[in-house]
C-alpha cells in the first residue's frame, strides 16, 4: 500500500504546555491540524521505523477519529506495529504500563485530562517515550519547531480499522493489535498491593466505600479492579460508565467538581472511604468520612506507611514533589533519612529521578500521586495503596493522617485558583512579582517577615537540564510560603494559581479549618501581588 504525502501548512500554536498539546475540539476539528501535530511528533524522533508505538486516550470525544487518524499516519511512516487499547481507550496511567511491559517505543495518548470534554468541549494529545513516561521538554521543544515548519504529512488512503474486537490485524505493513485497555494495568496493581488482605476488609462487613469515575476512563478499570477482584458491590462505583462528554461534567477529583461524591462523603453516616479518579486516570482524591486528606498530606502519608505496602516492604528511595506542593513530605524523608527532589510543576520532571532509581514516590498538589511502577502518576494506584493502608493498620482515614500530623506536624496547604481570567492581566501580574523579587526579603506582613522570594528554577540532578521561571515563591522567615504561578494547561485566558503553606507543630492548633489557618497568608497574598486589581475577580473560582 501507498503511503500518501499531504501538503499542509504550519499551526503556529502547536505548543505542547505542562502536558502536551490541549486545545479546543473545533481548534482540533481545522483540516490538517490533527494531523500537522503527529507528524510533528514522528519528525522530531529518530529511528522509530519497525519499531511499536501504544495508543490510546480517555475516551473523550474525537478520541475515536484521532485513533483513526494516527492509526494511519503510523502504517505510512513505518512504524511496525501499534498497540491500541480497545474502543480507543487506555487511561494515562494503563498507556504508561502498557508501554513498559512490552517496551515499545513510545506512545500516544489522547487525553486533555479532567477539561471537560464533548464537541465543545478540549482535546488532547501527547507523546510518551519508551520509558513510559511524557516527554521531557527537549522533545516537546523539538515537537514545537517541526510543527512551525511543518509542509507536507504522511497517511493512507483506507477506510477505519476495527479498534473494538480484540486480536490482530493489518493495516498496509503495519500490524494492529487490539488489546484489552485493563488487564496489564491490573495485573501490575495486584503484584504491588496485598489484593487479599484489602478484599478481607472490603468484605468484613466493617467497612464502607465508594469510588467516583466521574463518567470518565477509570470506569471499566474500577469494575475489574475494585469490584471483580477486591469484591465491593456495584453501588460502590459512581458514574463508572465512561462518556464521550464526561456527563457533562468536570472530571477533576477535587472537593469542588467532585461534588457528588463529596456530599456522600460528608453526610451523617458516610462511608468510611472515599475517593474519586480525573478524566484520563492519573489523578486521585481520597476522602474519609467527613475528612479531606489534601494531596499533599497523601503523599507524605503514603511515604511514611511504604513499608506496610507488598510493592514497596523494601523502602523507598526517595520523595520528589512538584515545587508548589506542600513540605509534609520533606519531614517524612527527613526521619527516613532519605533524599527529597523539590521539582518544577508537572509530571515529565520526575521522569529522570524516576529513572535513576533516586525516588520511589512523587506527587503534586495537583491532586497526583505516583510511584516508580509507570512514568505517570496514577489515581487507582493511589485508591488501592490507601485501601491497603486501611486493611493493615485498621484505622479510620482521620485517625491515620491525626496521629500523622502529631507525629510530624502538619502544613495547613491551600491553592486558590483564579481560572479563565484576563491572560494581560495574569501576566502583568507575574511580571510585578518577578520584579519585586529579591526586593522584598526583610519586609514584614502582618507579622511574617519574607525571608525570601525568587522565580523557581530548577536544574536536573540527572541529565543538567535546567527550566527558569516556575513559578515566583515568597517564603517567610517562620517557614510559611505562598507560590504564584500561571497554567500551562488551561485553553481559555490565563489560569492563576497561588499555593498557601504554614507549618503548625503544636497538635492542639492542628484541627483548625484550613482556610481559616492561612487567613493571615491569603490576606498577604492579595497585598503583595494585588489580585483583585489584576484579574478583576473578588475570589477564586477554585479552592483545594
Ligand atoms: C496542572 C497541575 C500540574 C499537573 C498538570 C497535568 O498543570 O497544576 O501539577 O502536572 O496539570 O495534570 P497547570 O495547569 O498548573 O500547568
Ligand atoms: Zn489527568
Amino acid at each position: 500500500m501507498n503511503s500518501l504525502e499531504v501538503i499542509t501548512r504550519p499551526f503556529l500554536d502547536q505548543q505542547p504546555g505542562t502536558s502536551g498539546l490541549r486545545k479546543k475540539v473545533e481548534v482540533f476539528q481545522q483540516p490538517h491540524y490533527l494531523e500537522n501535530f503527529v507528524q510533528s511528533i514522528f519528525n522530531s524522533l529518530e529511528n522509530y521505523q519497525g519499531e511499536v508505538l501504544v495508543l490510546g486516550g480517555d475516551g473523550r470525544y474525537y478520541n475515536r477519529h484521532a485513533v483513526q487518524v494516527i492509526l494511519r499516519m503510523a502504517a505510512a511512516n513505518g512504524f511496525a506495529k501499534v498497540m491500541v487499547g480497545r474502543g480507543g481507550l487506555l487511561s494515562t496511567p494503563a498507556a504508561s504500563c502498557v508501554i513498559r511491559k512490552y517496551g515499545a517505543f513510545g506512545g500516544i495518548v489522547l487525553s486533555a485530562s479532567h477539561n471537560p470534554a464533548g464537541e465543545q468541549g478540549d482535546f488532547g494529545i501527547k507523546y510518551n517515550t519508551g520509558n513510559g513516561g511524557p516527554a521531557p521538554e527537549h522533545i516537546t521543544a523539538a515537537i514545537y519547531a517541526e510543527s512551525r515548519r511543518i509542509n507536507r504529512y504522511l497517511t493512507l488512503d483506507t477506510a477505519d480499522v476495527d479498534v473494538d474486537t480484540p486480536g490482530c490485524r493489518q493495516l498496509g505493513d503495519l500490524q494492529i493489535e487490539v488489546i484489552d485497555p485493563v488487564a496489564d494495568y491490573a495485573e501490575l496493581m495486584q503484584s504491588l498491593f496485598d489484593f487479599d488482605r484489602i478484599h478481607a476488609l472490603i468484605n468484613s462487613g466493617l467497612f464502607r466505600m465508594r469510588f467516583d469515575a466521574m463518567h470518565a476512563i477509570t470506569g471499566p478499570y474500577a469494575v475489574e479492579i475494585l469490584e471483580n477482584r477486591l469484591g465491593v458491590t456495584p453501588d460502590t462505583l459512581m458514574n463508572c460508565e465512561p462518556k464521550e462528554d464526561f456527563g457533562g461534567g468536570h472530571p477533576d477529583p477535587n472537593l469542588v467538581y467532585a461534588d457528588e461524591l463529596v456530599e456522600v462523603m460528608f453526610a451523617s453516616q458516610a462511608p468510611d472511604f472515599g475517593a474519586a479518579s480525573d478524566g484520563d486516570g492519573d489523578r486521585n482524591m481520597i476522602l474519609g468520612r467527613n475528612c479531606f486528606i489534601t494531596p499533599s498530606d497523601s503523599l507524605a502519608v503514603l511515604a511514611a506507611n511504604a513499608h506496610l505496602v507488598p510493592g514497596y516492604r523494601q523502602g523507598i528511595a526517595g520523595i520528589a514533589r512538584s515545587m508548589p506542593t506542600s513540605q509534609a513530605a520533606d519531614r517524612v524523608a527527613d526521619k527516613l533519612g532519605i533524599e527529597l527532589f523539590e521539582t518544577p510543576t508537572g509530571w515529565k520532571f520526575f521522569g529522570n529521578l524516576l529513572d535513576a532509581g533516586r525516588v520511589t514516590l512523587c506527587g503534586e498538589e495537583s491532586f497526583g500521586t505516583g510511584s516508580n511502577h509507570v512514568r505517570e502518576k496514577d489515581g487507582l494506584w493511589a485508591v488501592l495503596f490507601w485501601l491497603n493502608l486501611l486493611a493493615v493498620r485498621r484505622e479510620s482515614v482521620s485517625d491515620i493522617i491525626t496521629s500523622h500530623w502529631q507525629s510530624y506536624g502538619r502544613n495547613f496547604y491551600s491553592r486558590h485558583d483564579y481560572e479563565a481570567v484576563d491572560a494581560d492581566g495574569a501576566g502583568q501580574l507575574m511580571h510585578r512579582l518577578r520584579d519585586l523579587g529579591p526586593a522584598l526579603r526583610g519586609t514584614i506582613y502582618a507579622g511574617h517577615e519574607v525571608a525570601f522570594s525568587d522565580d523557581f528554577s530548577y536544574t536536573d540532578p540527572i541529565d543538567g537540564s535546567v527550566s527558569e521561571h516556575q513559578g515566583v515563591r515568597i517564603g517567610f522567615s517562620d517557614g510559611s510560603r505562598v507560590v504564584f504561578r500561571l497554567s500551562g494547561t488551561g485553553t481559555a485566558g490565563a489560569t492563576l494559581r497561588i499555593y498557601l503553606e504554614r507549618y503548625e507543630a503544636d497538635p492542639s492548633l492542628q484541627q483548625l479549618d484550613a482556610q481559616r489557618a492561612l487567613a493571615d497568608l491569603i490576606a498577604i497574598a492579595e497585598q503583595i501581588a494585588q489580585i483583585r486589581h489584576h484579574t478583576g475577580r473578588d475570589c477564586p473560582t477554585v479552592i483545594t
